[in-house]
């Protein structure tokens, strides 16, 4: 089966005053038809730069190099045209921090029919039952199109968003920590909302989260990311109760039972290394507690091809 996207070998770095920010090695990472995909790891480890480096909004003193197909369309040299016509139209979006994205003052209605405008020739009618339609799907009662953004709540703006992304039926969306900010039981819905936008629209998912708990339950698959690299990767099975590499290990304990009341993320000890250094070893290596001799003269096997774990623990095995 030929995957939505597919990206091989994506490694991104920019060059600032500070000097180089390695901040993507060698990713490789897919989705296929239908499939929702989790992207997980910690703050700063690069999710935000790959989502934003597929659509090509980051482009300001990057550095690429690698393949990121489209439905088998190269998109590395895709002209900014050409990526133009298809974010928003193939390629939906949920940005990070998206339920401040909207435009305060400009009305519902507006912003949905010139996403439309952008791409289709519509009639005006037409376009607002689009509108309408698309915002009875994420439950906003569609009587509102006409409110200001500033009319409703967080959680219900970032359906808006989510409305948004999908209106014009893209191949793809990219949810970008859709649930961050957001309550317990606000977050919980929505994370249902993307898995019914997925099947109801017959589209396929990325969706980022630094909370491997929260967004587990709707994964097919996940990605586990630390430091720019791909470290761990398998089915939401595989990852949840199968994990090999320590630092996956380590987000899994790091918090309470989804259950529980107060929801706590403790956090793993140790920072995660700076992006302005290239490192010749594991960058896990000074958090991790299962380390050994050959962690320190030998780099780990990538999680490229049929290679899962990217940790020489389990090799040979
Ligand atoms: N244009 C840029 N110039 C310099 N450094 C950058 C640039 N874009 C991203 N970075 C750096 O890359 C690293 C990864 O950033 P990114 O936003 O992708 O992380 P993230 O995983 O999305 O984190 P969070 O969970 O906090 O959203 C950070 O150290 C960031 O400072
Ligand atoms: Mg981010």
């Amino acid at each position: 089966m030929m995957p939505v996207l597919d990206i091989q070998g994506l490694t991104v770095d920019f060059s600032t005053t500070e000097g180089i920010h390695y901040v993507l090695k060698n990713v490789d990472l897919n989705v296929n038809k239908g499939e929702i995909v989790g992207l997980i790891g910690e703050s700063g480890s690069g999710k935000s730069t790959l989502a934003m480096t597929v659509l090509d909004i980051n482009s300001r003193n990057r550095k690429r190099s690698g393949s990121i197909r489209f439905m088998n369309e190269e998109l590395i040299n895709a002209g900014t045209q050409r990526m133009r016509e298809l974010r928003g139209r193939h390629i939906g979006f949920v940005p990070q921090s998206s339920m401040n994205a909207l435009n305060p003052l400009v009305r519902v209605s507006k912003q949905f029919t010139e996403t439309i405008k952008d791409h289709i020739n519509m009639p005006a009618q037409q376009m607002l039952e689009l509108t309408e339609k698309t915002l009875e799907m994420v439950a906003i009662d569609p009587s509102r199109v006409n409110s200001f953004p500033y009319e409703f709540s967080g959680g219900q703006r970032q359906r808006i968003m989510i409305a948004l992304s999908m209106l014009l039926s893209p191949k793809l969306i990219i949810a970008d920590e859709p649930t961050t900010a957001l309550d317990a039981t606000v977050q919980s819905k929505i994370i249902d909302l993307l898995k019914e936008v997925v099947e109801q629209k017959h589209t396929s998912m990325l969706v980022i989260s630094h909370d491997l708990h929260t967004i587990s339950r709707i994964c097919d698959r996940i990605y586990i990311m630390y430091a720019g690299r791909i470290v761990e990767t398998g089915s939401t099975e595989q990852i949840m109760h199968h994990s090999e590499h320590p630092y996956t290990q380590k987000l899994l304990a790091s918090r309470l039972p989804l259950m529980s009341e107060h929801v706590k993320v403790k956090g793993i000890s140790g920072k995660p290394p700076s992006t302005l250094m290239e490192y010749s070893r594991c960058e896990f290596l000074e958090r991790c507690d299962r380390a050994s001799v050959i962690c320190k003269t030998k780099r780990p096997p990538e999680c490229i091809d049929n290679v899962r774990v990217a940790c020489h623990l389990g090799e040979g095995t």
